[in-house]
């Protein structure tokens, strides 16, 4: 066993996106992809002094090599200690909590998230701080520019770690701890949530079904469900980890989710259904005929808050994405506390939740979350909505309709242009971007233009800046129409635009979502020239 110093030369094209470097599995296995971008990130994070690595990954296809190649890089880097879940298994959620009820000085998580996997799916590798949360830009820019001017890499040739069996081993001078993935984040969870209260509700007949996508949440979801909480077996489906997700793209979102859907506007419909993505930190909320959106779902937690034990002193503030709808800023309101906008991606949130400006944090992506961790998470949002049904005894939606007839409706949706020529989405936003000054106090339709702009993030915390965040458009009635390019996409470009419009009468909340913002998506098609700049006569989703 000895450490290798091996040449190589710069991959282009390595910078981490939203949520880390995504890239099509067969272009991490080009020799030397994988390890270049590792020996980066151990050229900016360092060893640790002492502190311990975390390892895990969603168990797509090339989680287990890539493990490998990271852990004996890892002890050719002089890192004392890798904590690995047991079958190279964690979800995301899970290597925040371990990262930091472990003081580890970082993790690395290995995902695409909800992108599909397999052979030719997609495959990524995102780099955790030590507050357990993704890399700030500051870190990952200096890791893209690391990769820029590598020559070689370091890694010992030891053989393979048995990633099946818990307990020790060493690679050179560090010690390799396979761990149960599960047992650190349960524990959590039993101390946020009235554990109590859920059973009982299992026990009076509640019924439910988790869709786990055949993804990483599935054994999480069924250790604390259906063990600890007693709901009856099968409650969770799709339950068993596979390398390509058993060829579905898992995403819970009413389009990719489509079977839970179809369940939950069916006969038999279960009292509540829930789903979560490829890395377990996505949740999808579901009642009986109705889709919650992630918006609301924000805003329904933040207004409930205290009904959880964890959160039974109430929340200092929330914060949600700039594209998230508005409807947890009235919440906020009523609480008399701050809504923080920051851009999109969970890592703008770390420093709100580190500085305790904000407790709780959502994005329209179907992302929520708290400061437990400094990821979103998946199962902690289902388990919120049990511990929520719990003790009101109403159903979902109930509770959704309630919270309406209380703050009002925002209806929301996002429509997705997907795989489009990047030169054209390019194209689209800076021609937008140069209507801006034009736009304001001009009217569309029935709206009235109050703001227009490319949205820019002042970070309260620590002063950084992030501009070119998003066109929005916000009119004097508080719709929004906003643009943005997403930043996780692997084949083209992705346009998303969101659409927002605020109802207060509950007389007018039974209406169609598209068909509520129909007018505001005929206005957005037509200052962007969506139709006639991407050649689609629709957007490929619709959520
Ligand atoms: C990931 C990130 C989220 C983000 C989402 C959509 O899930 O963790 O923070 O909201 O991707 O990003 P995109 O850039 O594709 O809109
Ligand atoms: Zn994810």
């Amino acid at each position: 066993m000895s450490i290798q110093t091996v040449p190589t030369t710069p991959f282009a094209g390595q910078r981490p996106g939203t949520s880390g470097l995504r890239k099509k599995v067969t272009e991490f296995q080009r020799p030397g992809y994988l390890e270049n971008f590792v020996e980066a990130i151990f050229l900016i994070v360092g060893s640790g002094g002492g502190c311990g690595l975390v390892v895990g990954g969603d168990g797509r296809y090339f989680n287990r090599e890539a493990i490998q190649t990271i852990l004996r890089m890892a002890a050719a880097h002089g890192v004392a200690r890798c904590l690995v879940g047991r079958g190279g298994i964690l979800s995301t959620p899970a290597v925040s909590c371990v990262i930091r009820k472990r003081a580890a000085f970082g993790g690395i998580v290995l995902s695409a998230s909800h992108n599909p996997g397999g052979p030719d799916g997609d495959f990524g590798i995102k780099y955790n701080i030590e507050n357990g949360g993704p890399a700030p830009e500051k870190i990952t820019e200096a890791i893209h520019a690391a990769t820029r001017t590598l020559n070689c890499y370091h890694i010992s040739d030891c053989p393979p770690v048995d990633l099946d069996r818990p307990g020790s081993t060493r690679i050179e001078g560090m010690t390799v701890e396979v761990i149960d993935p599960v047992a650190d984040y349960a524990e959590l969870m039993a101390r946020l949530f009235d554990f109590d209260a859920i059973r009982a509700l299992f026990a009076r007949g509640f019924r439910m079904r988790f869709d786990a996508m055949h993804a990483v949440s599935g054994p999480y979801a069924q250790a604390i469900i259906e063990g600890m909480l007693g709901a009856p077996g099968g409650t969770v489906v799709n339950c068993t980890p596979l390398e390509d997700f058993g060829g579905g793209h898992p995403d819970p979102n009413p389009v990719n989710a489509a079977e839970l859907v179809a369940h939950m506007n069916g006969p038999d419909a279960p009292d509540l259904g829930a789903a979560s993505d490829g890395d377990g930190d996505r949740n999808m909320i579901v009642g009986r005929g109705l889709a919650v959106t992630p918006s609301d779902s924000l805003a329904i937690i933040a207004a409930n808050a205290a009904v959880a034990p964890g959160y039974a002193k109430g929340i200092t503030g929330i914060a949600r994405s700039m594209p998230t709808s508005r409807a947890a800023d009235r919440v906020a309101d009523s609480l008399g506390i701050t809504c923080f906008e920051t851009p999109t991606g969970w890592k703008y949130f770390g420093n709100l939740m580190d500085a305790n400006l904000a407790t709780l944090c959502g994005e329209e992506s179907y992302g929520t979350g708290s400061h437990h961790i400094r990821e979103k998470d998946g199962l902690w949002a289902v388990l919120f909505w049990l511990n929520l049904l719990a003790v009101r005894g109403q159903s979902v939606e109930e509770i959704v309709r309630g919270h309406w007839a209380r703050f009002g409706r925002n209806y929301y949706s996002r429509h997705d242009y997907e795989a489009v020529d990047a030169g054209a989405a390019d194209a689209l936003m800076e021609a937008l971007r140069a209507r801006l000054p034009e736009l304001a106090g001009r009217t569309l339709g029935s709206f009235r233009v109050a703001e227009a702009d490319d949205f820019v993030y002042h970070d309260p915390v620590d002063g950084s800046v992030a501009t070119h965040q998003g066109i929005r458009i916000i009119m004097a009635d508080g719709s929004r129409i906003v643009f943005r390019l997403s930043g996780t996409g692997t084949e083209g470009a992705t346009i998303r635009l969101y659409l927002e419009r605020y109802e207060a009468d509950p007389a007018r909340h039974g209406l169609d979502t598209q068909a509520a913002l129909a007018d505001l998506a005929a206005i957005a098609d037509d200052i962007a020239g969506l139709r006639q700049r991407t050649g689609r006569a629709q957007p490929s989703v619709i959520t």
